[in-house]
């Protein structure tokens, strides 16, 4: 993960940074969620050459709110993809947070299909997430924009799943009532890297309330070897060692936690080829 992820956070906007010399074929990965929409194309080796970020709001708590607006996002999102590549894009994968599927499957299928692109695989997120991270017997959280996502995993498969919602949202409305400013200069502030320190100072303990909520989900589970930190919260420097301290299991992050379930997500278009 962490030479793609490096390469992914490289290129994300950038198109003087996508590269498509000596691919065979390319596959595109959708990630709709709540606060982004993230799509990522891959060769064949599974190999990263573009990506693109939007802050989206065509998703809430998981579920598709606006059809129209993602299908014109994701059409828009291809056509860039499209222009830049000397070679087709016609197969991608989508996702879905757990247990969403009634709602969600269908939608997202269309949503590619809308966007031209035959849809190959539509794992559910933790699944896309451990395509990557690999974990046998352990645990991802995926602390995205307005939820948490908890799955437990038992010989490489999903055994269990459960989504409360706190997330990223929650410590931007805390920084925001600390400082007495508006939400996007919360926002702005919490995403800087140089004030991570101060930050974690006020969001402690929404941090330590979404630790204490994974513990009560992980407690029914022996033998739990580590938990995987994921989602763009978890950016956040600090953050992992406050989970970490709170639930006495191993906790890492990997170098790229935002980027996970989007290129799992990518990656999974290999596995159905
Ligand atoms: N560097 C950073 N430091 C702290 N928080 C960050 C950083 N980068 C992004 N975030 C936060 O991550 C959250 C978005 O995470 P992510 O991109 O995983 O969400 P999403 O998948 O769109 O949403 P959801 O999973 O809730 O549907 C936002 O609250 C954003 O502020
Ligand atoms: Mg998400």
């Amino acid at each position: 993960m962490s030479d793609a992820g490096r390469a992914l956070s490289t290129m994300v906007n950038c198109p003087q940074r996508w590269d498509f010399a000596g691919a065979e074929r390319l596959y595109a990965g959708v990630d709709l969620g709540t606060y982004k929409a993230i799509m990522i194309i891959v060769d064949e080796r599974g190999r990263p050459r573009a990506a693109r970020m939007r802050r989206a709001e065509v998703v809430r708590s998981g579920l598709i709110v606006d059809f129209a607006g993602a299908r014109q996002m994701v059409g828009e999102m291809i056509e860039e993809m499209r222009s830049a590549s000397p070679l087709p894009i016609e197969q991608g994968a989508t996702s879905y947070p757990p247990r969403t599927e009634d709602a969600n499957v269908d939608a997202t299928r269309y949503i590619l299909e809308g966007a031209g692109l035959e849809v190959l695989s539509v794992p559910d997120e933790p699944t896309a997430a451990n395509r990557v991270l690999g974990i046998r017997n352990g645990a991802i959280v995926d602390v995205g924009g307005g939820t948490t996502g908890i799955a437990v995993i038992q010989g490489g498969r999903v055994v269990f799943t459960d989504d409360e919602a706190t997330g990223g949202v929650h410590l931007t409305l805390v920084v925001a009532g600390n400082r007495g400013i508006d939400y996007e200069a919360a926002e702005k502030i919490k995403t800087d890297p140089a004030m991570s320190r101060e930050v974690l100072l006020m969001v402690r303990p929404v941090i330590e309330k979404i630790a204490a909520i994974v513990e009560r989900c992980l407690q029914p589970f022996a033998g739990l070897d580590r938990v995987c930190l994921v989602g763009g919260t978890c950016e956040l420097e600090g953050f992992s060692g406050i989970v970490q301290k709170a639930l006495g299991i191993e906790t890492f992050r990997p170098p790229f936690p935002q980027f996970t379930t989007p290129l799992g997500i990518a990656l999974s278009c290999l596995d159905k080829r």
